[in-house]
């Protein structure tokens, strides 16, 4: 494995991730002002299940360097499958790759997606640049809301294409915040909200992992119908609890990632 590339590959990705969500990069350099060295738990992507553009067409990418898949995971009630990746060297922070199911979804919605999907270009995947080169596709901003209505995540997809959907802060590796409850705090401190959807905390001690995320910023999103503002990315935080043999536990809980889904809906959750 080549260390320089995949740090190299990782910062590209970040940059791309940063300029859809200024707030994440604010809240990186408030941790960095505080001393802290920040460490990624994970890299999370959305797909769709198509065979144009399934979780493996991002899976490859990360695959070449070393990652393996790991558990997979289950969101009935969003129709989603996810599946994640590790690398051997555990401070690599992991993949987490989700695909819509698309055959659950309606009729005028499947066609909607089919269409995007069909109309990528030849060997569009080929590079790794697929990871971070965003949507390349045009949409219509009433296909967008047709979308939200039946799958927020489906709409987000179709708004920002191929790029990361958020990075993870390892709370575990930070020096001066002892929990996520104290990062939860700096976090609001600075002025952003946590997506309080099943409360700001998601998971428990028991279940080895807990996370907590901000809501998704607007941005400026260019349609067919000229630009409109939407929700974008999210940065999120993750402390890991150790397991029986006393190393960290490295799995996700699906019925917490469910409400962190939601960190990009459009109406803002209220308690
Ligand atoms: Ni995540």
């Amino acid at each position: 494995m080549d260390q320089k590339k995949l740090d190299s590959l990782f910062s590209k990705i970040w940059q791309d991730y940063c300029q859809l969500n200024p707030q994440a990069l604010k809240i990186y350099e408030a941790f960095i002002a505080q001393g802290e060295q920040v460490i990624n738990d994970h890299v999370a992507y959305r797909t769709l299940q198509h065979p144009r553009l399934g979780m493996k067409h991002i899976a490859k990418h990360f695959e070449k360097y070393g990652y393996k898949e790991k558990n997979e995971y289950f969101f009935k009630e969003k129709k989603l499958y996810a599946k994640h990746y590790e690398h051997p060297d555990l401070s690599q922070p992991k993949i987490f790759i989700s695909e819509l199911e698309l055959n659950k979804l309606s009729s005028p919605t499947q066609k909607i997606l089919n269409t995007l999907a069909e109309a990528l270009p030849p060997h569009f995947d080929e590079d790794e640049s697929h990871l971070y080169k965003g949507r390349i596709w045009d949409i219509n901003y009433s296909e967008y809301t047709q979308l939200a209505q039946e799958s927020e995540y489906a709409a987000w997809v179709s708004a920002f294409g191929f790029r990361s959907n958020h990075f993870t802060v390892s709370v575990n590796s930070l020096k001066k915040f002892k929990d996520l409850e104290q990062v939860n705090l700096f976090v609001k401190g600075l002025g952003f909200s946590l997506n309080s959807a099943g409360g700001e905390i998601k998971g428990t001690p028991v279940e080895l992992l807990e996370q907590s995320s901000t809501l998704a910023g607007q941005v400026d999103v260019e349609f067919k119908e000229g630009h409109y503002k939407i929700p974008a990315c999210y940065y999120e935080f993750a402390r890991r609890y150790s397991l029986p043999s006393g190393l960290l536990y490295q799995g996700f809980i699906a019925k917490s990632a469910d409400k962190i889904f939601e960190s990009t809906n459009r109406q803002k959750i209220s308690n």
